[in-house]
């Protein structure tokens, strides 16, 4: 017999890695379904008239192809040693931290910690960054991470005049906040009507502004005590924030100790890669009274339904998906594996150790300052930490380049100064380096070098003193705390997280390698353009395929998550409208089921919000939203729809609400958090849309990392590209939101690794299996729990909302009780009373198999069987498996006086015999927890119980 070579491709990325189910299982899916074939489903799924005619065509990569490509492209990048600072600085991750948390699945593809029983391992973590930066700032309260310094300073802004009792409508800046600070706040005042007053400190007059920010220290690193002009702020009851830097208030006086109401900054060098600008944890602390003005999330302490001690996210009541129009904020994505990270690095060095390294640093600084002097330059000012400037006069170009001769970039400052920021990475060779450049061959010095700035400067309270930064520092202690945090969670490592409107789909190791190669995470933002050429190749590369993947003409890559793309998207359409003279435009059509964030970007760039209607089926009410826009006429700006519908279903008429957008001047903004059902199949920008998010952390696989980092880069046709944001250091018309050009640049290989791997066609194929799963589950559901929305042809788009709602009056089962009985499955609850209260929406996205679907619709046919044993008078309305989950070990060994087993009770089916997700908590109790509100670490007694 003649021999058959195998035609079996070990190496296809998309159908053997990425997709889950195989040829087989898909067939045995679509005779559930009743579709004869996958092509079929998807031609009655998605309306013909928004296909795109021609395919996505570039050719899939294997692993190995695409890591060798990224190296080499990587090698375009110049790794050199950063002096240039001005919020971004050298450090060192500690190898422990990178390999046990920003290498390690069990944490970076966890998702945001809504589902408190299974996320305590992560809230432990936020709660011990919080801690960390109310300890380092002096002030009681902190949130769990916020996007960057830059946004980090507006959010402050923008909360400060919430809270103000001062009824004017200017902001005082100083004009020592780092330049990208600045022009992000100039950003966000514009559209709000806020002026902004630039101007030295000193000359600040209270009286005229409802508040004030000071950076400490200093972009070009004056250190001053603002304790006169917070005093000053206050009598005129406006209030004072300042932007601060934590390695510098180990050693300086904290801003509590001056009064401040705010604090904001970046925990980057605690231990997070510059990244040529991102992704870093930015932080906020205030005054207890201003907590519930506060953005972004915060961990609080709570109980479970033992009173046993357990943490979830507080005050969610101020979020946009709770309260829209109370929204303080649109900040949903932020920035928790990187505020996991800085948290670790300060258990990890302690108080000692992070005194330190701010001796080290500010010594070092103290020393390369002396060399200079005694070589003849300028040193200003007179009292600074890390930074200062030298004068050089017409030296500076000469300077600059020596000091690149020697692998060092320094930061031009104006014609005829150097800026200097020493960091944790500056060792005494890279000191004489420097004063190489500068022409001086001294020696450099050990020994105490005195101080740079004066005793009163310094800070007189302690910090850290909780017994968590306190541990023995062993890494096998270490490693063992954050092996124990990550088991007490669940993330994808160990079970599909269905969470619609989030595509938890599979983050590929290969697609993770890249972003810890020096090459890409220690470049600065801000190094000469031809250090950074890798960065540039890739960026082109990646706009390229996605402006092909959604038909639009350019790219930004700037904002950092969705809803940032949002208000950057809503900016450029303003931007536009003003251009043509039509400025006066202010009304955003927006349906009912948007998601919160939508109404709250459209509040940020001064939009008036009209709500459009559902129809009976679920879609637009087109005759609503034809009023709407007509009764808006002229004033009409724009419409945000959402595409496919976050009730997960492709609308008909998604064509005719463009065209009556742009019939009455309108730019339509589509929200592309749904791509993941477009992608080869049809483009956004032929719909008829102008503008678009891409969520990179959805749709192409940045992993969630337990609520970010993300990546909302915005897609325009041609007529916006001019419009889009631009930034102090690349240029452009119109104002950056993001503090990096390209905001979390260094987690960008990921989608580009992602879409090479899969080429055109299996990127189009990932979209048709992430419908066919959805169609699989509804289809296996539907009888239990209805499908409350489905297309004409009766079938579902990438997700499918489930209506438990009927069985809240007979059974007394809510929503929260499936959610949380499903934790007993070992499952992650699907997205819940979004956008329908008292639903569950659920995407299965394209990574999961067929097997692990089956598990999850058993975990739910079973839930739906204990409900009937409920209906059918078996089990006790208050007293049943689904009121008492999840269940625990201590539930599982406590007295069992239940009216079910302990088999029923702790292994439903879907759960795993051996290898059985417990959760370490039972069922928080919510409003417990907003009741008694705890934001920092609970006393030490308590870890001691939790070792216990
Ligand atoms: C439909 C929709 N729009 C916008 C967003 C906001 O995106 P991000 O969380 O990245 O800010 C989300 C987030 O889940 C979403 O589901």
């Amino acid at each position: 017999m003649a021999y058959t070579p195998s035609t079996y491709n070990p190496y296809d990325f998309a159908n053997r890695r990425h997709i889950g189910p195989s040829p087989e299982e898909m067939d045995a899916m679509l005779a559930v379904i009743g579709a004869p074939s996958l092509d079929a489903l998807i031609d009655e799924t998605v309306p013909m008239g928004i296909r795109q005619m021609e395919p996505l065509n570039w050719a899939p990569m294997t692993e190995h192809e695409v890591l060798g490509h990224i190296r080499k492209v990587a090698k375009q990048n110049v790794v050199m040693t950063s002096l240039i600072g001005q919020g971004f600085y050298g450090t060192v991750t500690p190898p422990a931290i990178q390999r046990n948390i920003l290498e390690n699945p069990a944490w970076y593809t966890a998702y945001t910690p809504y589902q408190p029983e299974i996320a305590q391992g992560r809230l432990e973590a936020l709660l011990n960054f919080q801690t960390m930066v109310s300890d380092m700032t002096g002030l009681p309260v902190a949130n769990a991470s916020l996007l960057d310094e830059a946004t980090a300073c507006a959010e402050a802004m923008t909360m400060a005049q919430r809270v103000s009792k001062s009824k004017m409508t200017r902001f005082f800046v100083d004009e020592n906040c780092h330049p990208q600070n600045i022009a992000v706040m100039q950003t966000r005042a514009a559209p709000l009507g806020i002026e902004i007053v630039m101007g030295d400190p000193r000359d600040l007059d209270p009286a005229k502004v409802f508040g004030a920010i000071f950076q400490y220290p200093g972009t070009y690193g004056v250190v001053t005590d603002f304790t006169p002009q917070i005093a000053a702020l206050h009598e005129a009851k406006a209030v004072a924030i300042m932007a601060t830097d934590l390695m510098a208030l180990t050693l300086l006086k904290d801003p509590g100790a001056m009064d401040a109401d705010i604090a904001v900054g970046s925990a980057q060098r605690f231990g997070v890669p510059m990244g040529f600008g991102g992704p870093h944890a930015a932080f906020m602390s205030c005054k207890d009274e201003m907590k519930r003005a506060m953005p972004g999330r915060i961990v609080g302490v709570s109980v479970d339904a033992a009173g046993n001690r357990a943490y979830r996210l507080s005050l969610q009541t101020r979020e946009q998906h709770i309260r829209r129009e109370k929204a303080t904020s649109n900040v949903c994505t932020a920035q928790a594996l990187l505020a996991v990270m800085a948290s670790f690095y300060a258990v990890f060095h302690g108080p000692a150790g992070l005194r330190a390294i701010g001796e080290m640093i500010h010594f070092n600084a103290v020393r390369l300052a002396e060399g200079l002097k005694s070589a003849g330059f300028k040193i200003a000012p007179a009292a600074f930490y890390d930074t200062f400037t030298v004068e050089v006069g017409a030296m500076q170009g000469v300077i600059l380049r020596s000091a690149m001769a020697e692998g060092i970039n320094l930061r031009k400052v104006g014609t005829d100064k150097i800026g200097i920021s020493v960091d944790e990475l500056t060792s005494p060779e890279i000191i004489a380096q420097v004063w190489r450049a500068f022409g001086s061959d001294a020696e450099v010095p050990g020994g105490f070098p005195g101080l740079g700035v004066p005793e009163k400067m310094l800070r007189k309270s302690s910090y850290l003193s909780h017994p968590i930064f306190g541990m023995n520092r062993a890494e096998g202690e270490m490693m063992r705390y954050m092996r124990r945090l990550a088991d007490r969670d669940l993330a994808l490592d160990r079970a599909m997280i269905p969470l619609g409107s989030c595509t938890m789909k599979l983050n590929a190791a290969v697609e993770m390698m890249p972003i810890t190669w020096p090459e890409f995470n220690a470049i600065h933002p801000f190094a000469p353009e031809d250090q950074s050429e890798g960065y540039a190749f890739m960026i082109k590369d990646l706009a390229d395929k996605l402006c092909d993947i959604t038909g639009y003409d350019a790219m930004s890559m700037q904002p950092n998550s969705g809803a940032q793309g949002e208000y950057a998207g809503l900016l450029t359409i303003m931007a536009y409208h003003r251009a043509n003279g039509q400025g006066g435009r202010n009304i955003c059509l927006i349906p009912m089921s948007a998601h919160g964030t939508n109404p709250a970007s459209a509040q940020m760039v001064g939009l008036k919000v009209v709500v459009v209607n559902t129809a009976a089926n679920g879609d637009i009410d087109l005759e609503d939203f034809r009023a709407k826009a007509e009764a808006a006429g002229d004033k009409l700006a724009a419409c945000m729809i959402t595409y496919p519908s976050t009730h997960g279903v492709f609308e008909e008429t998604v064509k005719e609400v463009c065209q009556i957008t742009h019939d009455h001047g309108g730019q339509v903004y589509l929200d592309g958090a749904n791509l993941n059902a477009l992608v080869g199949l049809a483009k956004p920008g032929d719909i008829g849309s102008d503008v678009s998010h891409l969520n990179l952390h959805k749709t192409f696989c940045i992993p969630h990392g337990g609520g970010g980092p993300g990546m909302g880069p915005i897609g325009v046709k041609a007529h916006l590209e001019r419009f889009l944001p631009g930034h102090p250091e690349t240029g452009g018309e119109t104002g950056p939101v993001s503090a990096a050009p390209y905001g979390s640049a260094s987690i960008l290989p990921i989608s580009w690794a992602y879409c090479m791997l899969m080429g055109g066609a299996g990127l189009t194929q990932a979209t048709k299996v992430a419908i066919l799963n959805a169609n699989y589950i509804a289809a296996r559901l539907d009888a239990a729990f209805p499908v409350l929305y489905k297309g004409k042809q009766g079938r579902v788009a990438h997700e499918c909302i489930v209506d438990p709602r009927g069985f809240e009056k007979p059974t007394g089962v809510t929503v929260d009780d499936i959610a949380k009985r499903l934790v007993d499955s070992g499952f992650h609850a699907p997205t819940m009373s979004f956008p329908v209260p008292g639903t569950l929406m659920i995407e299965p996205t394209e990574s999961e198999t067929k097997a692990e679907l089956d598990r999850f619709c058993e975990a739910m046919l079973s839930i739906r069987s204990e409900i009937a044993q409920i209906e059918n008078g078996e089990l006790p309305q208050d007293n049943n498996p689904l009121k008492h989950a999840p269940h625990t070990v201590n539930d599982l060994v406590a007295e069992w006086d239940r009216p079910y087993s302990r088999e029923q009770g702790c292994f439903p089916p879907g759960s795993f015999r051996v290898d059985k997700y417990w959760p370490p908590v039972g069922r928080v109790d919510n409003a417990y927890g907003d009741r008694n509100l705890i934001c920092l670490c609970p006393p030490p007694e308590h870890y001691i119980e939790a070792a216990d």
